[in-house]
């Protein structure tokens, strides 16, 4: 009998078996089945998988294989919740940045925001886990405000390393930089109101301004920071108090705000009441001389808030971050934050306090801005010589992406896909720009895929802008 008609064969058995068998019921082991009828482990499998794709039977990995429960013979009627919903909240994509989308295995992932688990601090995490899984405070509800060893590390950091005013009281952990987004642009403005934000900029905060009802008003993003004056003007004109930015490292551009501009920003607030929402995203990703202070260590009196996350840096698995802001804008901000999702995972709280704590962590961060740098430098020499089209709009000194300007008259999203089709993923730039774009871009990330794919990545780009486009 040939290995097919086994497969049949045994797949016909197991289904009769399993018709009889009360949902949830367990089925025999591989190893059980094969020696009853006389085939090899494979041949189980493979009839197993036939039966797990008709819907009969249910694998629970490392458990065992289980009769599943009947599917729904109807199909499902939700045609009512159009008129229920109505038309979808403006500017609120479906899904999030092509940066989080998953791709093939065997394609080149320059798209992804994430460094690759090699360059994340691995074991100090599994450590820190498995010390905070052993705590009482692990599972109990934690303090809205998030557990107090790990603000105090935050205010530290600051304190410490920029001698600026913060204390533990001014911090408030979030589930990451996104949540912390979202929260502070609920608890500083109400729907219909105007928010700054330099363009192009990160995704994810045109998406929470639009969802907390906000109406996205761009400057350009320059390469020292943006220009005061503008700033002032489009503050006037919009009768805005509310401005987004990232100051160093500016995602997706990499460029830093310079002394000046800082100050210059700083005065434009004081001038205006306004806030600053400072996404200091990749407070540890300098790769190149010294990471500025913070725009909030210049403002005690609570125009900035700032948010720091820990997921590039530590793992994306910890979604942790510290949002600092002071006076009645924490209070609002706590208010909306609590008001998503009461607290933060006292076991992420606890495993980011470890990890921060342990002497290792300034370790970790030594070499990953060490690798960091050998693979922004490894892109940026694939990409002059595979793909001369793709011009680089500056070499970042911190951060984990190039930003790259397409020919004019180049579509990104049609670069980008024609990319993923013959196996590399890139981040076209259209989804960075809150308004229409200025030009064609790209953005490619240097810390989500090997540097040893770097140039065969380079090779494919170069060959899709040399060939026709549409
Ligand atoms: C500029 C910027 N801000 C915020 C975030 C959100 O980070 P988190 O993973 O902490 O939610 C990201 C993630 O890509 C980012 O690039």
């Amino acid at each position: 009998m040939n290995d097919d008609s086994s497969v049949h064969r045994i797949a016909a058995v197991v289904r009769k078996h399993v018709s009889d068998l009360p949902p949830g019921t367990r089925l025999p082991s591989t190893r059980e089945l094969s020696r009853a009828h006389g085939v090899g482990p494979v041949t189980v499998q493979r009839a197993v998988a036939a039966l797990v794709s008709e819907g009969r039977i249910e694998t629970r990995p490392g458990v065992g294989n289980f009769v599943a429960a009947p599917r729904l013979s109807r199909r499902r009627d939700v045609s009512w919740q159009a008129a229920a919903l109505g038309p979808p909240r403006p500017g609120v994509p479906e899904q999030a940045g092509s940066g989080l989308r998953g791709v093939p295995d065997d394609t080149i992932a320059l798209h992804s925001g994430y460094p690759l688990p090699a360059l994340q601090a691995g074991s100090l995490v599994a450590a820190a886990l498995s010390r905070a899984a052993k705590d009482p405070a692990a599972s109990r509800p934690a303090p809205s405000m998030g557990i107090p060893s790990l603000r105090h590390i935050f205010a530290a950091e600051l304190a410490g390393r920029d001698g600026c005013d913060v204390g533990a009281d001014d911090v408030l952990v979030t589930s990451g930089g996104q949540a912390a987004l979202v929260a502070a642009f609920r608890g500083l403005a109400r729907p219909g109101d105007t928010v700054v934000m330099e363009s192009p900029t990160f995704w994810g905060a045109i998406a929470a301004a639009a969802e907390a009802g906000l109406t996205v008003v761009p400057i350009a993003a320059r390469p020292d920071g943006p220009d005061p004056d503008e700033l002032e003007r489009v503050l006037t004109l919009h009768r805005a108090r509310l401005v987004y930015a990232q100051p160093t490292w500016h995602n997706p551009t990499g460029a830093a705000w310079s002394p000046a501009a800082r100050s210059a920003v700083l005065d434009v607030l004081r001038d205006h009441g306004a806030f600053l929402v400072e996404d200091d995203w990749a407070r540890d990703l300098t790769l190149e001389g010294r990471t500025p202070a913070p725009l909030v260590c210049g403002d005690p009196d609570g125009h900035v808030v700032h948010i720091r996350s820990l997921t590039k840096s530590m793992a994306p698995g910890i979604r942790v971050a510290a949002l600092v802001a002071r006076g009645p804008a924490l209070q609002r901000i706590r208010a909306s934050r609590w008001a998503a999702d009461l607290y933060v995972s006292p076991v992420l709280q606890l495993a980011a306090a470890g990890v921060l704590a342990a002497p290792a962590w300034q370790r970790h961060l030594v070499r990953l801005r060490r690798e960091l740098l050998g693979r922004r430098d490894a892109l940026v020499a694939a990409v002059r010589e595979h793909a001369p089209l793709a011009e680089l709009t500056a070499v970042p000194r911190g951060g984990l992406s190039l930003w790259v300007r397409l020919p004019d008259g180049t579509d990104a999203g049609t670069v980008a896909a024609r990319c993923l089709q013959a196996g590399l993923a890139v981040s076209a730039g259209d989804e960075w720009f809150p308004a229409e774009p200025d030009g064609p871009f790209l953005r490619l990330g240097f810390a989500a895929a090997p540097p040893d794919q770097f140039d065969r990545a380079a090779g494919i780009l170069g060959r899709v802008l040399d060939g026709p486009q549409p």
